[in-house]
């Protein structure tokens, strides 16, 4: 059994925050933009916001707890190219896990929307047309959602890898598993 240091408390916690808060707000996103116009396509829409606002803000703290902490060590003897490949992929995750719903929020700011979670105001609404913000904003959250997707599996599969093929505890790590040394 390999023996390994276990990541932070903060950084598992946020990692699995923010990692479902993705995946499930994409995942309603994709639904909602596929249904017929109407109250419940307006309700899963303001729930579809209110939960991208909730992981931007996660995502803030995460970012600010990564550069607090410093860059996580890699596990085992992975080549060099791996190594840039892991460091390229978490940073291109982070960059997207605040891309994304800011984004989001240059489409409902320019169209002059308001956004709510759950209850609490968030962005008023307004008289503003800023037409040259919600179409960056349309370009960039539709645009991203591939990236996303395709960097989030290739993600995964690094991480069923490194348990089934490399048995260094890289995945285990991430579940809070580890010594404490
Ligand atoms: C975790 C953050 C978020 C993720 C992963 C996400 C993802 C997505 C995805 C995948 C879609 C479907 C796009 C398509 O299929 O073309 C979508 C649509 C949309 N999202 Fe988000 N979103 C997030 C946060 C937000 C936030 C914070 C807002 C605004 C406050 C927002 C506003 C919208 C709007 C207005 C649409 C409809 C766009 C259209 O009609 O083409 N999203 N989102
Ligand atoms: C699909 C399920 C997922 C699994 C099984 C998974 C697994 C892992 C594992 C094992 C690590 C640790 C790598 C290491 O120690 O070197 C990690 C790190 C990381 N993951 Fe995921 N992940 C998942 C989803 C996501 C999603 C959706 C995001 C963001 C959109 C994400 C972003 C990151 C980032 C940025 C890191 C670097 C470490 C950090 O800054 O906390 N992961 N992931």
């Amino acid at each position: 059994m390999a023996s390994y240091k276990r990541h932070s408390i903060p950084t598992i916690i946020l990692h699995w925050l923010v990692a479902l808060g993705m995946i499930g707000t994409a995942t309603l996103g994709i639904l909602v933009t596929s249904m017929e116009r109407g109250p419940d396509q307006h309700t899963l829409m303001n729930i579809h916001k209110a939960l991208g606002v909730l992981t931007l803000a996660f995502a803030v703290v995460r970012v600010i707890w990564r550069t607090r902490e410093g860059k996580l060590e890699s596990l085992g003897n992975m080549p060099r190219w791996q190594q840039i490949a892991a460091a390229s992929t978490h940073g291109l995750l982070l960059f997207a896990t605040l891309l994304i719903p800011i984004s989001g929020l240059m489409i409902s700011i320019g169209l002059g929307y308001s956004v709510t979670v759950f209850g609490l105001p968030f962005i008023p609404q307004t008289d503003l047309q800023i037409e040259w913000l919600s179409d960056l904003g349309y370009t960039l959250h539709g645009a991203a959602k591939y990236v996303l997707i395709a960097v989030v599996v290739a993600h995964a599969m690094a991480a069923i890898k490194h348990e089934v093929v490399n048995k260094d505890g890289t995945t285990l790590r991430m579940l809070g598993f580890g010594n404490k040394y």
